[in-house]
């Protein structure tokens, strides 16, 4: 070491403990104590009480609920600085001397809950609560950071509502579909009626503007209820001390001298520069290293910098996305500097940015090859680079050679960079300066606000001047820069930049440009949509110089206008967004059908709800990890581990071998048969679980199955099943059982005899979908009571699950007891879509052969890979279908052959028929024949997803109603109204479920939906948009549907208790669907009928509903199928109704007596001491005449596709959906609009795909995009239809879980329809025009490669072309 070091460190004082802020708790550490790997989550988590923080990827990505409020204090300008971070890539010693504040820390149920918390449930938007906590600190810091220039005017933030918009945008909720969040933060801001904003519940009808905001929840900036930063913390950093950076694994050197110092020392060790440490969301494998030292250069002044002057903007290595955004962005928007930062703003997610720095995002680039959005913009600006090595000192460098140097070594480091200002050419070869800059930034990527990585980026910078002389724009220098295409660095097209130059831009050269782009902007091979990612780079090219070429090519302010903007379109839709609700609360059996706030909602946004993993660990808690296959059919020959070494903290691998005698390797037993718990010899799919392994904490469980390595062998084994073509070859599928086998309706051959045209053998094909909830697969089996003699075999586990009752009967099977041994207690799951059915009870058995087998509590928290490799998702299927069809459109018959890929065990594929049956016929078919092939794969096992078979099923139909009018050449909506039921054809179809002729309100829904939304007038208008606008094109689509569902019987319990309290127990479980609040609701209904002087609210106020236990309660079955919440009301209202019953003599004894009125609390002590039984319970069973029935609603979307890039934007849905008589219009409304969110990303954004072995591929939040706040609706127009009575519903109400989920096909039928008006435009600049088919079917998901595949890839370099010839041939 350097003598000037060792000075300098001696003179430090040096410190020996960190200290922070937790929720205003001061945290004292000794730093030698701490591994300097853990983040920050880990600890909150692990030794805190704050368990509001959870994980939900543990990559950036997602934002759940790991969100937290980081603060800073500025002693010398004694400034706080307030933002969020994400804790799971956050280093717990980089909060040093800093605060944070969790949900809880805003407010709680102790303290009083914080309005942002209230406003959150007031306006229903939390459904399972598990990304709640996140969104709550997002929405509080940006209201934070508004207040903070000025003071608000009262009771509101300076937040504007586009703001508001965008304080959640990197956060990922799969419930709500999001509107109910934004309208939440949207109601603090001063520039929004609240008037104007959703259903809620502080505005009541005949309110005014004044009521309406008494009743707001108070916000009140200057609050003390929360502290960012305390008192004491500041008093405490000002005394300057540093950590003396020879004695720990982590240091924070304060200079670039005592750094260099610190990293001669470490030569030859393993040093880890660490800066916001974000990389580790995207280089996973990183949170595994074992680092000897980690180097925190965030302290260093040089490296934070930020210096602007005539020469250029200088930016230090270390500072954050966040504040060079600040620091570059202008009062002027169009200047190369504001479009730098506006194109960073798009960079990861707010909380990433907010630590992120732009060193870290440069050094990922250039050391790994990261598909960096900052390297290519820079590029285009010409920014150079300082770096400082161990060899040669400091030296700088253009962006562009040090991404082509070889990785900068570990113990060099990045100091700065600078943006040079813009010089003109021209003046510097000596002309006159008449010249311009041209600066554009572009990317192209699944969500337009952020958080996706994109397709293909680009930058770039022209000088440009017009010439009369040359009657044109010249151009005098140019450099174009692109990146993120699958390459190792962003790269300049430097031979299209030495044609260009000098050239007058005209159709000719632009032309001639694009062919030598397409040679130089070439993805590596492998890459994914390699041909879309090209044709980006040509669409991007087009986009900043097509204006060009235009003669009358003006400047604005000093800058030409770039761009490809004919007729003065503007290329992006960027409206509000806006949403209308239409409910009715029905009033007759009130509380039922009042829309009250969600049980528990603030308790999910403060972060109090309780979920499996907050459980605390008990005492010697073991943690688990699965370890699973990779390849498809291979023989297991041995497991050990990389390097033959045990990694830390390994207690076991625990495989099939480890069942106990009497036991069965069994991991879920449901409807049709088993799943095999661990692969045996033998591995049937990759993806399977081998074997779980147990170590001392989930961290090491993790990193441990990581270093897992399996001995293969495929020798003599039989080659695997991987699609449905395999199945059927091999003939290989699984039988259904005849009653699930669906029916033939009428009869296909007279069916196709009276058709006068008909389509044969056309095909559709569906991949899969993942579940996507937010709180990943866990389990905790904390008691065994084994080693207590005078015990029997006892285990108790905690599970997330949708079916506690199989989770029960498995655990059971697998460890080889009776039932009554075995225990399962479930309070909430953090979502579920049918993930936490047959996916959770795997998990839960291992942990409790675990628990078992080593008589200690085991948890795991499955990692969001694991979990979306092992727990596969929707079903894929391929359709072969042949339809028959008259003149104007109506069908006559439909011959239907359904592939489905199942997996490798039948779990609950034989279900799948009825779903996609039910869900088809929709409309009148005439005939229909209908053959479902179960097909048994080496794939892992699918499994029933949020409207299963009936997403499929719905889909078809319109794909066959889109071919006949394509083919017919009709107007498609007329097509579906023709082949619309009529109620007589209804009851062929559907038989009993269809009810009666009132209930089927289809017809009127349509009609409706059409009046509501303008429908016919909105199709003019899109006519005429699509008339006058090239590049956008808009489709417009009414779609309905008809979704059947079953009861099935469910148990429940009402128990009074002494003081007038209800504890009520339901094995339906609240999955965030609102089955409690319901519950309750039926409750204070039923018991409110003794008429004891309790209102309602006075009585929901008394009940509790209590978590499900498998011991108390049996034959708890499953919650799913979109009725769970209706059964158990049914069973509750049984329970209550037995209870008034064994009430009413009392009430009638006691009047007498008294001769007055009765209060409840009088009642239930008088109860009590006649010793009446205050406790009923029920199993409720339906009426099996009657079981099941249909639900009816109609979608209308608009899209617009942008035809160069294939975005679609939703530019606004309308939805008239029967509740029935709706429980909860509120719950129901929340379920309504987040089902088709979710259906929007089946059919729009989400892929979830296998490599050649059938193993996942799309494992993480980086390649599986979900909808975001960016993609839903930007108008959202939603109205329940109250109708009438339905006797054999329950008080009338019917389904909202799953069916509206379908509804998500008008955005694929309307992104269609603007598909095809791109195709017929593009046909007009063909020669020949045969070559456009206009009867294509649009693949689901209409990602954006595949919309802009069907537009056509070459669209630019075919509308060139014909430009060409035109003035050619005039
Ligand atoms: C969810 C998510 C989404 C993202 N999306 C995008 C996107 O769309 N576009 C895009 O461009 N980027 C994206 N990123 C990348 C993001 O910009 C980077 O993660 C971030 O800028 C890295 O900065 P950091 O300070 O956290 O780096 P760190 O993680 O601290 O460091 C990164 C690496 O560089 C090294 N290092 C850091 N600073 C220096 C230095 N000064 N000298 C030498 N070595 C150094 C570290 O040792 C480490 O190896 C995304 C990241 C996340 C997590
Ligand atoms: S858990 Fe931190 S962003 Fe997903
Ligand atoms: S409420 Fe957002 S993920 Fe469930």
């Amino acid at each position: 070491m350097s003598e000037r070091v060792i000075e300098q460190e001696e003179a430090m004082k040096s410190k020996t403990c960190l200290v922070f802020a937790i929720n205003g708790e001061r945290f004292e550490l000794e730093l030698s104590s701490i591994d300097p790997s853990t983040t920050l989550i880990d600890f909150l988590r692990n030794k805190t009480p704050f368990k509001s923080v959870k994980l939900g990827c543990g990559e950036g990505g997602c934002g759940a609920s790991c969100v937290v409020l980081l603060s800073k204090y500025d002693p010398l300008l004694e400034k706080v600085d307030d933002f969020t971070i994400s804790s799971c890539l956050t280093l717990l010693c980089s909060i040093d001397g800093c605060s944070i504040t969790t949900s809880e820390g805003l407010g709680n149920s102790r303290v009083g809950f914080h309005a942002v918390h209230e406003r959150i449930a007031g306006f229903h938007a939390t459904q399972c609560g598990f990304c709640t906590p996140g969104m709550s600190v997002s929405m509080f810091s940006a209201l934070l950071n508004a207040d903070k220039s000025h003071p608000p005017s009262s009771g509101c933030s300076n937040i504007t509502a586009a703001e508001a918009e965008k304080a959640v945008a990197g956060n990922l909720c799969r419930c709500t579909g999001y509107r109910p969040l934004v309208d939440a933060c949207k109601s603090f801001a001063s520039d929004v009626d609240i008037e104007d904003l959703g259903f809620n519940s502080f505005c009541k009808k005949g309110d005014n503007k004044d009521d309406v905001l008494g009743r707001l929840p108070c916000y009140d900036h200057t609050s003390s209820q929360v502290c960012t930063f305390p008192e004491f913390l500041k008093n405490e950093i000002k005394i300057d001390m540093s950590l003396d950076p020879r004695k720990y694994r982590w240091s924070s050197p304060v200079s670039v001298s005592e750094l260099q110092g610190l990293l001669e020392v470490g030569n030859g060790m393993s040093v880890k520069l660490v800066a916001g440490n974000t990389s580790t969301g995207y280089y996973k494998e990183e949170k595994e290293k074992k680092y000897e030292r980690f180097i925190d250069i965030r302290r260093i002044p040089e490296l934070t910098v930020v210096r602007r002057d005539e020469e250029g903007v200088e930016l230090g290595a270390a500072v954050t996305i966040s504040k060079a955004i600040e620091a570059l962005r202008e009062k002027e928007n169009g200047s190369m500097l504001a479009k730098i930062a506006n194109h960073m703003e798009k960079i990861a997610n707010r909380f990433v940015r907010n630590t992120g720095t732009i060193g870290g995002n440069i050094m990922m680039a250039q050391r790994k090859q990261f598909p960096s959005d900052l390297t290519t913009i820079l590029l285009a600006a010409r920014a150079t680079v300082k770096i400082m090595t161990n060899s040669s000192g400091q030296e700088q460098f253009t962006l562009e050679e040090f991404l082509q140097q070889p990785p900068l070594e570990t113990n060099s480091v990045l100091l700065s960079l600078e943006i040079p200002s813009w010089r003109p050419v021209k003046t510097k070869n000596g002309s006159a300066s008449d010249s311009h800059l041209l600066f554009e930034t572009y990317r192209a990527a699944p969500r337009p606000f952020g958080n996706a990585l994109p397709f293909l980026n680009a930058a770039f910078s022209a000088e440009v001047s017009l010439s009369e002389e040359l009657n044109g724009t010249v151009l005098h220098d140019c450099l174009l820069a692109f990146g993120a295409y699958g390459t190792k660095h962003a790269h300049r097209a430097t031979k299209v930049e030495e044609f260009l130059t000098g050239k007058v831009i005209s159709d000719e050269v632009l032309i001639e440009a694009i062919g030598l782009l397409k040679d130089e902007i070439v993805p590596d091979k492998g890459t994914s949509n390699s041909g879309y990612r090209s044709s980006l780079a040509v669409t991007f090219l087009f986009e900043f110089f097509g204006s060009l070429t235009q003669t009358n090519a003006k400047t604005t302010n000093g800058l030409l206008n770039g761009g490809c903007k004919e007729n003065g379109e503007s290329l992006k839709p960027e409206a509000m967004l806006s949403s209308a609700q239409q409910i009715v609360e029905n009033q007759e059996h009130t509380p039922v059908g009042k829309g009250i706030v969600k049980a528990g909602a603030r308790l999910q946004a403060s972060g109090e709800a309780v979920y499996v993993d907050d459980i605390p660990a008990p005492k010697d808690c073991l943690y688990g990890a699965f370890i699973y296959s990779t390849l498809p059919v291979a023989r297991i020959k041995g497991i050990t581990f990389k390097q033959n070494k045990v990694p830390e903290g390994v207690l076991g691998i625990l495989t099939y071998r480890d069942i106990p005698e009497g036991g069965i390797n069994v991991g879920s037993k449901v409807f049709f048969g088993a799943d095999l718990l661990f692969a045996e010899e033998i591995t049937l799919c990759a993806g399977q679980i081998i074997a779980f392994l147990v170590a001392d904490s989930q961290k090491h469980a993790d990193i441990a199955a990581n270093q897992v390595v399996i001995d293969y062998d495929t020798e003599g084994l039989d080659s695997p099943i991987l699609s449905v073509e395999d199945a059927v070859e091999k003939s290989s599928f699984f039988d259904i059982p005849p009653p699930l086998r669906g029916k033939p309706v009428g009869d296909i051959a007279k069916g196709m005899s009276e058709a006068e045209y008909k389509i044969l053998g056309s095909k559709i094909s569906f991949g899969s979908q993942y579940f996507f909830y937010m709180e990943p697969q866990t389990a905790l089996a904390p008691q065994t009571a084994l080693a207590v003699p005078d015990e029997d075999n006892c285990m108790v586990v905690y599970s997330s699950s949708q079916m506690p009752e199989a989770v029960h009967r498995t655990v059971a099977l697998c460890l080889g007891v009776p039932e009554n041994n075995v225990r399962v207690i479930t309070r909430r799951v953090g979502g579920g879509f049918g993930g936490k059915v047959t996916k959770s009870i795997p998990v839960a058995t291992a942990c409790a052969l675990a628990a078992s087998k080593m008589q200690r509590p085991v948890r795991i928290y499955v990692n969001r890979k694991t979990d979306m490799i092992t727990t596969a998702g929707r079903h894929p299927m391929k359709i072969t279908y042949s339809v028959g069809f008259k003149s104007n459109g109506k069908i006559t018959a439909l011959d239907l052959e359904v592939l489905l890929e199942a997996g490798i065990s039948e779990d609950v594929s034989p279900l799948m028929v009825s779903g996609i049956q039910g869900a088809l016929m929709k409309y009148d078919f005439g005939a229909l024949a209908f053959n479902v092939k179960v097909c048994k794969t080496n794939t892992v096992s699918r499994t029933a997803v949020r409207a299963p078979g009936d997403v499929q099923g719905t889909y078809i139909a319109e794909a066959i109603i889109e071919k006949v009018a394509s083919y017919l050449s009709l107007d498609v909506d007329e097509i579906r109204k023709v082949n619309l039921h009529t109620y007589e054809s209804l009851k062929l179809f559907h038989n009993v479920k269809a009810g009666e002729a009132p209930e089927y309100t289809l017809p009127l829904i349509w009609d409706k939906l059409a009046e509501n939304s303008e429908f016919n007038q909105r199709r003019k208008v899109v006519e005429e948009f699509n008339a006058s606008n090239m590049w956008r094109k808009r489709g417009i689509s009414r779609v309905p549907a008809v979704y059947g569902v079953s009861m099935r019987s469910t148990p429940g319990r009402v128990s009074i208790l002494s003081d007038g309290s209800i504890a009520v127990e339901v094995q339906g479980i609240e999955i965030g669907q609102g089955l409690w609040t319901k519950v309750k609701q039926m409750a204070a209904f039923t018991l409110g009928l003794i008429q004891c002087g309790t209102t309602s609210d006075e009585l929901l106020e008394k009940i509790r509903v209590i978590q499900s236990d498998t011991l108390s309660m049996v034959q708890g079955g499953v919650t799913g199928g979109s009725t769970t919440s209706e059964m158990s009301c049914d069973a509750v209202r049984i329970c209550c109704d037995g209870l008034v019953e064994r009430l009413l003599p009392i009430k009638t004894t006691l009047m007498e007596q008294t001769g007055g009125p009765v209060t409840w609390d009088n009642l239930i002590s008088q109860a009590y001491k006649q010793s009446i039984n205050m406790a009923v319970s029920t199993l409720y069973l339906p009426d099996s005449s009657t079981g099941g029935y249909i639900n009816y609603g109609v979608a209308a979307s608009e899209v617009e596709v942008n035809v160069l890039t294939g975005e679609t934007t939703v530019l606004r849905t309308d939805i008239i959906y029967d509740c029935g008589k709706s429980l909860n219009p509120a719950v129901d409304l929340g379920q309504i609009e987040g089902a088709f969110v979710q259906g929007l990303g089946f059919f729009m954004l989400e892929e979830y795909l296998m490599n050649s072995d059938g193993l996942v591929v799309t494992d993480s939040t980086w390649t599986y995009k979900i909808p975001t706040v960016d993609t839903i609706p930007r108008q959202f127009n939603v109205e329940i239809l109250n109708s009438g009575h339905h006797k054999n519903r329950v008080l009338s109400s019917k389904a909202s879980g799953e069916p509206p989920l379908l509804l998500a096909a008008s955005v694929h039928c309307a992104a269609r329809a603007a598909v095809k008006e791109a195709k017929k435009q593009v046909s007009t600049w063909c020669s020949n025009q045969q070559e456009i088919d206009l009867t294509f079917d649009l693949p689901v998901p209409a990602t954006m490669p595949v919309v802009k595949e069907y537009c056509g890839l070459d669209v630019v370099e075919k509308y060139l072309e014909w430009k060409i010839q035109q003035r050619k041939n005039i």
